[in-house]
């Protein structure tokens, strides 16, 4: 890997610069990643401002109390540099720990307010929807975001998990400067709806799922015994035929990984980030280590005989699934 200086990738037309692998603050939220303790959070989110990733991704629903964010503001009081800071809004679990989707604007304006005060500063640098709530007409929710920008709650706006019918709505109400969408090798098709709009409009690609909850680092064996409360056990692509297909193609990874000396979970990312359609992976981790192994996919470039290989794989995964589906 090559030991160059970091290039960080501009944000659609903002002038916000980040690390092409952004710290995805879910699992230190504690909800559904098992094990996780806020000393290991504490030291995992040190370790990734220490790997040169700039880029921090929480949410109000990151813990049922703001925990992701409590882990973040705490290490990032003792961090000098400076960091690219998103959060999201329009969602939040009750007492009983039901999540719920709220985009009324009084609760958007609610959450970013709190957001500030939870992580001690007085602006956000990116805020998204996190989602549509189909209880609510989507231009008024945008509204509220646009609304949020223009008082300086936040720098910048952006959307996660919508259709392109959702895209143009919100970003006609509220030009966004990033989209935030799940897409990896298992599921490369997930902004092919998008693409055109994104690149016509200047908007962002914010990856999520890179590594599929953790499957695409490679490190489950077929066998593996899951924790019954591991919550990963209700996603399709963790049972059945998902699952042996997937492993189909993690065993072919693995040799590739083999051959050019890095890690599964590297190439996974690397391939990613070459992606047109990309312009920064979220990747989530609860262990420093996790975090550590990651970032060095920022320095992973791959030969275009490799990506063209591994385009092939990801096709044939993809073809093998649709023949089943
Ligand atoms: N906008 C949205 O609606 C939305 C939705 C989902 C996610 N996101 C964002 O995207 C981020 C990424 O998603 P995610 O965190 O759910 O999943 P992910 O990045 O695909 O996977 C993270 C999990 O993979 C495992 N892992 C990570 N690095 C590893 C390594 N080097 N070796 C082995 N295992 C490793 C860890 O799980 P274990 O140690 O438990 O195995 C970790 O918790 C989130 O944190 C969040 O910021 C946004």
């Amino acid at each position: 890997m090559q030991d160059e200086p970091l290039q960080l990738v501009p944000i659609g037309n903002s002038d916000l610069r980040v690390s092409p692998i952004g710290f995805g603050c879910w699992p230190i939220s504690g909800v559904s990643s098992l094990g996780v303790t806020t000393p290991a959070s504490e030291q995992t989110v040190r370790a990734a401002l220490e790997s040169g990733i700039n880029f921090f991704d929480s949410a109000y629903s990151y813990g049922y109390t703001g925990e992701a964010d409590a882990v973040l503001a705490r290490v990032l009081k003792s961090w000098s540099h400076p960091v690219v800071i998103a959060n999201k809004v329009g969602m939040y679990y009750a007492p009983s720990h039901e999540r719920i989707v709220d985009g009324r604007p009084q609760t958007l304006v609610r959450h970013a307010e709190e957001l500030l005060r939870r992580l001690g500063i007085e602006q956000l640098d990116l805020l998204y929807l996190h989602q549509p709530d189909p209880q609510v007409p989507l231009a008024e929710s945008a509204g509220a975001v646009a609304e949020l920008v223009r008082r300086g709650t936040a720098r910048y706006a952006g959307v996660c998990n919508v259709t392109l019918e959702q895209l143009q709505v919100f970003h006609r109400e509220c030009p966004v400067i990033m989209a935030q969408m799940p897409f990896n090798m298992l599921q490369p098709e997930s902004l092919r709806p998008l693409e055109s709009y994104l690149q016509l409009e200047g908007i962002a690609v914010a990856a999520y799922w890179v590594l599929m909850k953790g499957l695409l680092a490679g490190k489950m064996t077929r066998e593996h015994v899951f924790d019954p409360a591991d919550r990963r056990l209700t996603y399709p692509i963790y049972q059945g035929t998902a699952w042996q297909r997937a492993h189909d193609l993690i065993d072919e990874l693995r040799e590739i990984a083999g051959q050019l000396g890095c890690t599964v979970a590297q190439l996974v990312i690397a391939w990613t980030l070459a992606q047109p359609a990309v312009d920064v992976a979220l990747c989530g981790a609860k262990r420093p280590e996790q975090i550590r192994e990651t970032a060095q996919a920022m320095k992973l470039k791959l030969e275009a005989t490799v990506l063209e290989r591994l385009e092939r794989l990801v096709a044939r995964c993809r073809s093998n699934t649709s023949a089943q589906d």
